[in-house]
């Protein structure tokens, strides 16, 4: 079957989300993170819908792995990924992207009015998980110049192990190595995603446990360095 991959527009945004939802509805991360008994898919949907129109805005990597349109699919969306750019930590934000964080902000605050709420998000829990994260980075994160940040990936369910997943992350650290930046991600899965990320030349670094209670979750951070086309490793940081 024919892929594509190709940058994300607005237009495809409605299926990316789809895409994400349906991927990501028995992650252990997404699992931790809602109350199942409260869960908005709605409202969930309109804060994907938000956060890649963000991403879009900031002119950050993201690409989506297209089939042609057929009968036997209501999407052509089969995957999604979204990057961001590399940034060193010694600068500041861009106004730009200053100006999109309260923008992003504003459009979470609209929804949490027309829907009530935030859809079963444990606010404690994304704020533990916000702040083991900027750790993570601080402790991981060696490279001045900054690191390519898999912010999400996704392939359809019956897509996986076909070579999508290595088209979207390959559109990205094909970049990163032309430009001798590494890239970073975190996967709540250790099987078999561990496996597939050292496959696409990805290192475990350290693994993030954000636990509240009883309940745990773990996290998997992963450092691409940058290669040589032979596949030969250029730059240790
Ligand atoms: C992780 C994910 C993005 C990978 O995408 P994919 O399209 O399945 O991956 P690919 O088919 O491109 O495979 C990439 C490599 O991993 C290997 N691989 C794929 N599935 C594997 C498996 N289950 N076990 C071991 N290796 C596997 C492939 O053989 C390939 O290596 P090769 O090119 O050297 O042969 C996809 O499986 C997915 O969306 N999973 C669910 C959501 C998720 O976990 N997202 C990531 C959160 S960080």
């Amino acid at each position: 079957m024919a892929i594509a991959i190709v940058p994300m527009t607005e237009r495809d945004i409605p299926e990316a989300v789809e895409c994400v939802q349906t991927t990501f509805a028995e992650d252990p991360y997404f699992l931790w993170l809602f109350d199942n008994t409260k869960y908005n898919i709605h409202r969930n949907a309109a804060s994907l819908a938000a956060h890649f129109l963000y991403g879009l805005n900031c002119n950050s990597p993201m690409f989506v792995a297209k089939v042609p349109p057929s009968d036997k699919r209501s999407s052509t969306v089969v995957g999604v990924c979204w990057w961001f750019s590399p940034h060193p930590a010694s600068k500041p934000v861009s106004w730009s992207v200053w100006a999109q964080d309260w923008m992003l902000s504003f459009r979470q605050l609209m929804y949490n009015v027309q829907f009530g709420g935030r859809g079963g998000l444990n606010m404690r829990r994304y704020l533990l998980w916000k702040s083991m994260q900027k750790q993570t980075h601080d402790a991981v994160w060696k490279d001045p110049r900054g690191y390519y940040f898999c912010n999400v990936i996704a392939v359809s369910a019956e897509m996986r192990g076909k070579g999508v997943g290595r088209k979207l992350v390959e559109v990205v650290t094909r970049q990163a190595d032309r430009e001798g930046i590494p890239c970073y991600l975190e996967s709540s899965k250790g099987v078999p995603n561990m496996v597939i990320y050292q496959k696409l030349g990805f290192e475990l670094v350290t693994e993030m446990d954000c636990v509240d209670g009883k309940d745990k979750c773990k996290l998997y951070c992963m450092v691409r360095q940058p290669q040589e086309k032979t596949g030969t490793l250029i730059a240790e940081s």
